[in-house]
């Protein structure tokens, strides 16, 4: 274990922000995490897992630990399901892959999603009509008081629309260690609800199983979502907002065409990228910031971008929507 000073984040953030950790190590072992917590010299900590909902404006000024847990393992099976355990710092895509190639289902349309198994709990990722929420059985995580580890079953995480207890009252009180997911051996409950999938689907003409599904949401991603190696960003940058039906029904009156997600009696989901296309920011570039041609909801950094120039973009627009559609754009990234 190697405690490193001043070392840059670039590498270990996707928007590829360059700001610096006053101190900075990469953790392989639950024993080296409790170990390095415990030293005096360095009493502030950050936990840095896979760089993928981040957004850095200033240097860290304090002890940054990259979780670097890495481990898959097979918990418990059942005729039809298996518990399957993946340690913190273990890629979410490629173990996607993996659990595709040895035919564990529940999670193809979660493919190509940025960032490690550590994270996925916190902002419950989602996506083309899967949410983590849905396979997710139980995580461990080190609890920073008692400095022992705990578990959280899936009542425990009070998991909502990119949100779960990590981000509100568990918020900075325990580091999750590992991720265990309740996946299909068999008869898998296809998910091809999503517009996008079915048309892609039908483009390729295959047989429908979880390998095709993964295959035409990496396709459908590659075509609309930048890949953070190639250019800087975090995925969807902001939630989609949810109005009340008042506010709806006189959205609706206004913009007849816009696509929305009723999500009951009460509520509706707006898209994001929609209200942001609408008020001309699609494809702009300011310097090295800018907003993804192909998808409005995705802030992208074209090189050396800084974290300010990236909020203020951010921030710029949120104006332009509230004054447009008096419509309140709230971040999905963690800004620091
Ligand atoms: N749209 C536009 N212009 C744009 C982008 C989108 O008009 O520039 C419209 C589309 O035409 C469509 C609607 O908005 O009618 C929804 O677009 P899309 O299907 O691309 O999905 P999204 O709502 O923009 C959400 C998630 C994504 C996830 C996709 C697919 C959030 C904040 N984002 O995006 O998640 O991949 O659905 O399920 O919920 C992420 O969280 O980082 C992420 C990429």
């Amino acid at each position: 274990m190697k405690i490193e000073a001043h070392k840059s984040l670039q590498k270990y953030n996707t928007f590829g922000i360059d700001v610096k950790a006053k101190h900075f190590v990469s953790v392989k072992s639950i024993a080296e995490l409790k170990n390095v917590i415990s030293l005096k010299k360095y009493p502030n900590h950050f936990i840095l897992g896979g760089g993928s909902n981040i957004l850095f404006t200033k240097d860290i000024d304090a002890l940054v630990i990259h979780l670097n847990l890495k481990g898959i393992s097979i918990e418990k099976e059942t005729e039809d399901h298996l518990y399957i355990k993946a340690m913190a710092g273990e890629n979410w895509h490629e173990f996607v892959l993996y659990c595709i190639k040895n035919n564990y289902g529940g999670i193809e349309n979660l493919s190509l999603i940025p960032g490690n198994l550590g994270t996925t709990p916190i902002q419950n990722i989602g996506a083309y009509g899967v949410e983590l929420k849905d396979v997710f059985y139980e995580c461990e995580a080190f609890d920073l008081k008692t400095k022992t580890q705990k578990c959280f079953s899936k009542t425990d995480c009070e998991f909502g629309y990119r949100n779960s207890i990590f981000k509100n009252s568990a918020k900075d009180k325990y580091i999750i260690t590992s991720v265990t997911l309740k996946l299909t051996k068999k008869n898998h409950r296809l998910n091809y609800s999503y517009g996008a999938i079915t048309d892609q689907l039908k483009k390729e003409n295959t047989d429908l199983n979880i390998k095709a599904i993964s295959k035409a949401v990496i396709n459908i991603r590659q075509s609309k979502i930048p890949n953070p190696k190639e250019i800087g960003n975090s995925g969807s940058f902001f939630k989609n907002p949810i109005i009340n039906s008042r506010a709806f029904s006189q959205f609706q009156k206004q913009y007849p065409q816009a696509p929305f997600y009723k999500l009951s009696e009460e509520h509706y989901k707006v898209p994001a990228g929609w209200l942001i296309e609408q008020t001309g920011f699609k494809g702009k570039r300011f310097g090295d910031a800018g907003v993804h041609k192909n998808q409005a909801l995705v802030l992208v950094n074209y090189g050396s971008a800084t974290g300010l120039e990236i909020l203020n973009l951010a921030k710029n627009i949120q104006e332009q929507v509230s004054k447009k559609f008096n419509i309140t754009l709230e971040p999905e990234v963690n800004i620091l």
